[in-house]
C-alpha cells in the first residue's frame, strides 16, 4: 500500500550503536522490550482520542510494542522506522491489525490515504527541526486527525550529581543539538512545536516512568539498562576522556541512592489537526 522503498540507514542520534562498538541487534530489541515495561503507556493511551477503527501511523515503531497496544484497542497500525533490524523484530511478533515497514521518517512516502492518528513515542529528540518534520507529515493526516508525541525532557536530570559530571554531560547534550543528532531537552519543546506546525494541543501530560523519571532508589535492572545506554554513546565517552568511567559510575551511583530526584521528565502531547494547517 505505502510503496516505501528501504531508505538509507538514517541518523539515529547519540543513543544508537555506534559503528566502531559491536553489540548485538537483538539486544538493542531486548532493550526495547524491557523499556516497555517502566514507561506510563496506559496513562496516555486513555487520553488518546483512540475509536476502533482508526487507522494509525506509529512514527519510529522500534519493535511495535505500541503499535500492539494501539491495534489490540480496535485500531490498524502502520508501524514506520529507519532500523530494518528492529522492524524484522516486530514483522515476527506478528501482531493482528499491525502492518511494519521500513521508512527514514524524513522522507515521508506518499501513501494515497490518510490516517485518523500519528502516534510517535521517543522518537522527537532526533528531529532536532521537529517543526520541519511535523510539517511533512501532516498532509498524511485527516483534517479532523489527532497526534500523540511522546519525549522526554532534560534527558540525563537526575540529583545529585556533581558539578564536573553535570558540566559534561551537558556538554555531551550541546554537541548533539549543534550537531543535529539528538535534542534532550525535546520533551518541554514539544507543545511549541506542535503549535508552530499548526496543530491544536488539547492536552499535555507529564508521566511517572520506573527507568526515566522517578525518585529514590532504582531498582538493580534499571541502573544496569542505563550502563548499557552508557556504553552505546562513543560521543559521550570522546568528550569525557579518561573521565568517562566517574561520570558513568557518578551517575549509575546517583540512581542507586535513596535520596535521587529525577528532574528528568516525560511529556506527553496530544493535539488535533487545525482546520487551517
Ligand atoms: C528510542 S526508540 C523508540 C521506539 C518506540 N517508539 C518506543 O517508544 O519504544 C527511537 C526509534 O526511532 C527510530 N528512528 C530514529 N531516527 C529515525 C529516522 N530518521 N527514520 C526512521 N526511524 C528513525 C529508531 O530506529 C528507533 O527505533
Amino acid at each position: 500500500m505505502w510503496g516505501i522503498n528501504r531508505p538509507p540507514a538514517p541518523d539515529r542520534g547519540p543513543t544508537l550503536r555506534p559503528a566502531a562498538i559491536t553489540i548485538p541487534l537483538m539486544s538493542l530489541a531486548a532493550e526495547y522490550r524491557q523499556q516497555f515495561t517502566w514507561r506510563s503507556w496506559s496513562l496516555i493511551f486513555e487520553e488518546v482520542p483512540l475509536q476502533p477503527g482508526q487507522t494509525i501511523l506509529d512514527l519510529g515503531c522500534g519493535i511495535g510494542d505500541q503499535a500492539r497496544e494501539l491495534a489490540s484497542r480496535g485500531c490498524k497500525v502502520i508501524g514506520l522506522d529507519g532500523n530494518q533490524e528492529l522492524i524484522d523484530a516486530a514483522i515476527l511478533e506478528q501482531p493482528p491489525n499491525c502492518e511494519f515497514l521500513t521508512c527514514d521518517l524524513r522522507n515521508p512516502p506518499n501513501p494515497g490515504i490518510r490516517v485518523d492518528g500519528i502516534w510517535s513515542s521517543f522518537v522527537a529528540a532526533y528531529f532536532t527541526n521537529l517543526v520541519e518534520l511535523l510539517r511533512r507529515w501532516s498532509p498524511v493526516l485527516s483534517p479532523e486527525g489527532w497526534i500523540a508525541i511522546t519525549e522526554i525532557d532534560d534527558f540525563f536530570g537526575h540529583e545529585p550529581l556533581s558539578p564536573r559530571t553535570k558540566s559534561l554531560l551537558q556538554a555531551f547534550a550541546d554537541d548533539a543539538l549543534t550537531a543535529g543528532r539528538y535534542d534532550f531537552h525535546m520533551g518541554g519543546k514539544l507543545q511549541s512545536c506542535l503549535a508552530q506546525a499548526g496543530f491544536a494541543v488539547s492536552r499535555v501530560l507529564t508521566l511517572p516512568d520506573r527507568e526515566l523519571s522517578f525518585q529514590g532508589a532504582a531498582p538493580p535492572e534499571v541502573v544496569e539498562a542505563w550502563r548499557t545506554r552508557f556504553q552505546r554513546m562513543p560521543r559521550l565517552q570522546a568528550i569525557c576522556g579518561s573521565e568517562f568511567a566517574n561520570v558513568q559510575e557518578e551517575f549509575l551511583s546517583c540512581l542507586s541512592r535513596h535520596d535521587h530526584v529525577s528532574t528528568a521528565k516525560v511529556i506527553s502531547c496530544i493535539a488535533m489537526k487545525s482546520a487551517d494547517s
